[in-house]
């Protein structure tokens, strides 16, 4: 069974609350509620984490080394410029989904450039709640290449 973890960056414990016209009414257990549904049917572990702070972000990816088989991260403001993040994705070699509620491409200027999706296998941006389970969907795509291979 492959083991997946979801991790959420900053201010992603207030969805529900914060800038619903943009990030919708469910909140971040409302969300994480869907995407364990997904999980199960696929057949996959999941394991959920969200911080606030850069450095627990980091040593969470680090510690996730041996431990699981992917890795789906919606980095929220540290997208644009965490080069720390984006190293530690690129160091533990662990594929990575990058995820975002809103199509950051649609925004402001300055949410067009993602640092972290070059050390990604992909980015799922757009589809409200529905970007994480996408993401899970193609979590299982990536954990069962690599049983065939
Ligand atoms: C976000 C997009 C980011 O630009 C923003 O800073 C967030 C949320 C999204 O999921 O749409 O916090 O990552």
């Amino acid at each position: 069974m492959g083991k997946v973890l979801v991790i959420n960056g900053p201010n992603l414990n207030l969805l529900g609350k914060r800038e619903i016209g943009i990030y919708g009414t469910l909140t971040l257990d409302e969300i994480n509620k869907m995407v364990s549904d997904e999980a199960e049917r696929l057949g996959l572990q999941i394991e959920f984490f969200q911080s606030n702070h850069e450095g627990e972000i980091i040593e969470r990816v680090h510690s996730a080394v041996g431990e699981l088989d992917c890795l789906i991260i919606n980095p929220g403001a540290y997208t644009h410029y965490s080069i720390a993040i984006r190293d530690a994705v690129a160091a533990v070699k662990i594929p990575t989904i990058e995820v975002h509620l809103s199509n950051i491409h649609s925004r402001e200027e300055f949410r067009h450039r993602s640092v972290i999706a070059p050390v990604c296998v992909g980015q799922i941006a757009g589809f409200g709640p529905t970007s994480y389970v996408l993401a899970v969907r193609a979590a299982g795509e990536i954990i069962k290449s690599k049983v065939q291979e």
